[in-house]
């Protein structure tokens, strides 16, 4: 069907319909404007013609439309723009290039020009009404989804315009709608992820689509409340060049989160903020490209209903974020690839976290022990060295599971080597820490040293043997530089390379027995731009837009060329994928030695890197703005379905104090992953190192975090199954509230974390939502709510509070997880207002491979009612008698002395504290997995 001139589309995915509007006049005033609102809230209208929609704004912003203005598009032509844009805010910007634009080169772009804006906001900027770009040529509708034919007649300002196009739109699922825009002419690169899509199909989705004929537009809107969740109409016209692909979409409010891998706040600054993906070996700066790329977003709506946007594309890209038409807008820019958009519809924050990761896959299930204390540096110069941190560490009773190596224990920094001299011990250490039921992992990069004698380096010999290295343009290996030296990098994309990883892993493993892989620079990090011999004058190396990654100018500064080739595509597609690439086949390895669960800790990542491993923010450095930024960080990475993710305690770079390393001890013990790392070169800064006080600070801390751990691990049983995310901010819960609040955070749904990150202070000044709140150390009810509180906060505390309405499982704290384990449980209960509280515990042996897939644990849930508190057993297939009895329950808000408590049937003695209104019960001994019934 050809697309009649300002006709529009609805299309409603259930029942099937399909409803042409024609146009509505203009002829509006503020009176029908707010009428049409009305109606559209009532749903008597299915949605807005967006084109429209954005000419009323813009005459409702100017007014100096003149009411009888006739609806019909006037016939633009490049050159002839409607500049009258008036806000700054409304102004999308046609020179992204940054430089080299005046009013000539603008305007022959079919853009406005104007110098006198405000700071951010373009010079160069898009009409209001821009021809420039695509109409639907044809359309076809299905029940579950549709077609179209975009075509454009005239040229963009990119090299390779894609004439004609075709958007495929599939209601997937009820909660999930894809979108995609690509040639259908020639086959493009497309992500090679392999994403968790089931056979279901949408039956009564929540969502609408609607298209713009005339100027493409494609606006879903979430049906039962109207409210926008994709909208390009009225932002940065459709532009698909062979690289340079742009589309925009307004935001529902300002209220954006997500779009890492970067530094900053956790809500996202809308005000003019360009944000760039390109994987990069960079120390974490404020809003500069990091390690990774994960081009989701989520977005909360006026009605506080969050939904999520992922757009799955790994070529380098920007995002810009502005306001505009009082709100927000985000426009896309990427170099390469297809437009492939998964719209994901909440409504909770947690659901839209569950939904993406649903899709992207499940995260994988940590080991038990790897949710201890772990302990690393950078500069542990002899393997005497390890074992000295090792013991002090023990002897100060640190609870503490996990040592670390970084690269100096290998000989001339080759991966799968240990130097025979500095650290002969190493196999003795790593004996001993197995002794003590410690674990060991070890640092591998991926650069392979390519200039050691033949026959003396077997990872690189078999490498070439097998063909696995990344290739230059020319088909050579590409060499570059990591730490070894010379180096090639191999391509885990390649099936080939996990079989070769493996290979030359066993060797080591036989050795060494490691127990976990923490694999680093693999951005690739290179210390040679590009290669040793540099790139080539291709559009891949240099193309015609860059987005602003930092150094600037250049694409493979600090890595590969763009224009190198691996197994699926060129480097410039598959850049980013590297160290998801490089976790998978790990993960496999890893597997395959152990055939117990292990960790792969990935500096680079990409969605779905979460199932094969977790993450670590980087190289940050040892100050306090280091240590809140980690709080958003560690957020960001639970949205982007990577939960097991940690900071480097007490920070890497630049020297610690015992103060900062205290409170920062105090916000680790709440990553999920704990690690504790240094620099090269800086002061010692295990818990073992400092002075007895300091020492007794962070062994307290990290008691309590040891002690909290059947919580923790049951969260990420519930993580791994469903993706729910783990750690929460404030507004996960309160959507309504605190949607700005990243200094406090929660796990799960039930314990908030309330930190000191600034130096010297001894109270903190802590956001409570209205709810029931109770101090976890005492059990005092918070009285005031709905604002922000002072908590009194020497250094030897972190304030923490329960959830009035939670159980959580706890063990006693132990040395190690694995003496944790042998414990019995306990629970900690918070009543609500109306005396409820619900909970659950998993547990299993803490490393089988496959315990939940082949239900080889155990699972409670807890509720209370009434003053009854009972358990259901769901799952009593793990069944170790002594890690499996509970032994002791406090109850948060018993408001008086019970005259009797029953456990099964038994009365107990119990203890109660009359001021802080707290029941305790000890010395139970029943099994937990039979019905528990306790009354009081
Ligand atoms: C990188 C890592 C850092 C490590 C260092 C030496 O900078 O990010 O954690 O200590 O390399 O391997």
């Amino acid at each position: 069907m050809g697309g009649k001139e300002d006709e529009m589309l609805v299309f409603l995915p259930k029942p099937r319909r399909r409803l042409r509007l024609t146009s509505w006049g203009l002829a509006m005033d503020v009176v029908l404007l707010t009428l049409t609102f009305s109606l559209f809230a009532l749903g008597t209208f299915s949605i807005i013609n967006p084109t429209q929609f954005q000419n009323f704004l813009s005459y409702f912003h100017c007014g100096s439309k003149s009411s009888s203005q006739n609806t019909t598009l006037p016939n633009l032509h490049v050159g002839a723009p409607q500049c009258d844009v008036t806000f700054d805010s409304d102004r999308f910007d046609c020179w992204p290039e940054g430089k080299g634009a005046v009013q000539q080169t603008c305007e022959a772009r079919g853009c406005c020009w104007d110098t006198n804006v405000g700071q951010g906001v373009p010079t160069c900027f898009y009409p209001r009404i821009f021809n420039n770009s695509y109409r639907v040529a044809s359309f076809q509708e299905f029940t579950h989804g549709m077609e179209a034919v975009l075509q454009r007649s005239t040229q963009s300002p990119y090299p390779g315009d894609v004439m004609e196009l075709k958007l495929e739109v599939t209601y997937e699922t009820n909660e999930r709608l894809r979108f995609k825009i690509f040639d259908p002419n020639n086959k493009r690169y497309e992500v090679p992820i392999d994403l968790q899509k089931g056979k279901e199909m949408a039956s009564n989705p929540d969502y609408k689509v609607s298209l713009s004929m005339e100027q493409f537009a494609i606006t879903i809107r979430r049906t039962s409340t109207g409210d926008i969740m994709f909208d390009s109409s009225g932002v940065s016209p459709l532009i698909f060049a062979d690289q340079y692909i742009q589309i925009g979409t307004q935001l529902a409010t300002s209220n954006v989160y997500g779009l890492g891998e970067h530094r900053s706040s956790l809500k996202l600054d809308t005000d003019w903020t360009k944000i760039t993906f390109w994987a990069r070996d960079q120390a974490p700066i404020l809003d500069e490209n990091l390690y990774g790329s994960h081009p989701f977003f989520m977005n909360l709506d006026g009605k506080n209903n969050a939904h999520g946007v992922f757009l799955l594309n790994s070529n380098a890209m920007e995002v810009d974020l502005q306001p505009s038409y009082g709100s927000s807008a985000l426009t896309y820019r990427s170099i390469g690839g297809i437009l492939d958009f998964y719209v994901f519809l909440g409504p909770t924050p947690d659901a839209v976290v569950r939904q993406y990761v649903n899709l992207i896959g499940k995260p994988f299930f940590p080991p038990f022990w790897s949710f201890g204390f772990h302990l690393c540096k950078y500069g542990y110069m002899s393997s005497t060295e390890v074992k000295k941190v090792i013991d002090r560490n023990r002897a100060a009773n640190i609870p503490y599971d996990v040592q670390w190596n970084d690269i100096d224990y290998m000989a001339s920094h080759l991966d799968w080597t240990y130097d025979n001299t500095t650290y002969a011990g190493l196999p003795a250490i790593v004996e001993d820490l197995h002794q003590h039921d410690q674990k060991y992992v070890i640092i591998v990069d991926p650069g392979i040293s390519s200039v050691e004698s033949p026959g003396t380096y077997p990872p690189y010999d078999e490498g070439v043997k097998d063909d696995i290295f990344v290739k230059a343009h020319d088909g050579s290996n590409l060499q570059g530089k990591v730490w070894p030296g010379q180096t090639v990098f191999p391509d885990f994309l390649n099936p080939n390379a996990t079989d070769w990883w493996y290979r030359q892993a066993k060797r080591y493993h036989d050795v060494v027995p490691f127990d976990g892989l923490w694999t680093d620079m693999n951005e690739p990090s290179n210390f040679v731009d590009g290669s040793i011999s540099g790139c080539t004058n291709s559009s891949l190396d240099n193309p015609p837009f860059i987005p602003p990654v930092i150094d600037g100018s250049s694409l493979f500064s600090r890595t590969l060329c763009p224009s190198a080739q691996q197994y699926v595509s060129s480097h410039y597609n598959v850049h980013s994928l590297y160290g998801f690439s490089e976790a998978r086949a790990s993960m496999g390895v890893l597997n395959q030695l152990k055939s117990e669960r292990s960790i792969v800790i990935s500096r680079s990542t990409f969605p779905s890197s979460g199932r094969y491993g977790g993450h670590w923010l980087g190289d940050n450095r040892s100050g306090w703005k280091d240590l809140y930024y980690s709080i958003p960080g560690i957020i960001n990475f639970q949205m982007f379905g990577i939960p097991f993710v940690g900071a480097d305690i007490c920070g890497f770079g630049g020297g610690t104090t015992p103060e900062l390393c205290t409170r920062w001890m105090q916000v680790g013990a709440f990553y999920p992953f704990m690690r504790n790392h240094d620099a090269l070169g800086q002061k010692d800064q295990d818990p073992g190192s400092f002075d007895l006080v300091t020492q007794g600070y962070m062994r307290s801390v990290l008691q309590t975090r040891y002690h909290l751990l059947p919580y923790l691990y049951s969260l990420f049983f519930r993580n791994h199954i469903q993706g729910t995310p783990v750690v929460r901010p404030l507004f996960f819960q309160y959507p309504g509230e605190a949607s700005e609040v990243d200094k406090q955070f929660l796990w799960g749904t039930s314990l908030l974390i309330s930190p000191v990150l600034e130096e010297g202070a001894t109270f903190v000044s802590a956001y409570f939502p209205s709810d029931v709140w109770y101090d976890f150390y005492n059990g005092s009810r918070l009285s005031t709510v709905g604002e922000s509180v002072r908590l009194d906060a020497p250094l030897s505390k972190i304030n923490l509070h329960v959830r009035g309405g939670s159980v959580l499982p706890t063990k006693p704290a132990s040395l190690t997880t694995a003496a944790l384990r042998n414990q019995s449980f306990s629970l900690l209960v918070a009543l609500a207002d109306d005396g409820s509280a619900e909970g659950e515990v998993y547990w299993d042996d803490g490393k089988s491979l496959d315990s939940v897939e082949k239900e080889k644990y155990s699972s409670v849930s807890f509720s209370v009612a009434g003053k009854i508190l009972e358990s259901i057993v769901f799952v009593d297939n793990y069944d170790v008698g002594s890690e499996m009895q509970l032994d002791g329950i406090t109850i948060f808000g018993v408001g008086k002395m019970p005259q009797q408590v029953m456990v099964n049937n038994v009365a107990v003695i119990p203890h109660y504290d009359g001021k802080n209104h707290v029941l305790k019960l000890s010395g139970l001994s029943v099994n937990l997995l039979q019905p528990l019934k306790v009354t009081w």
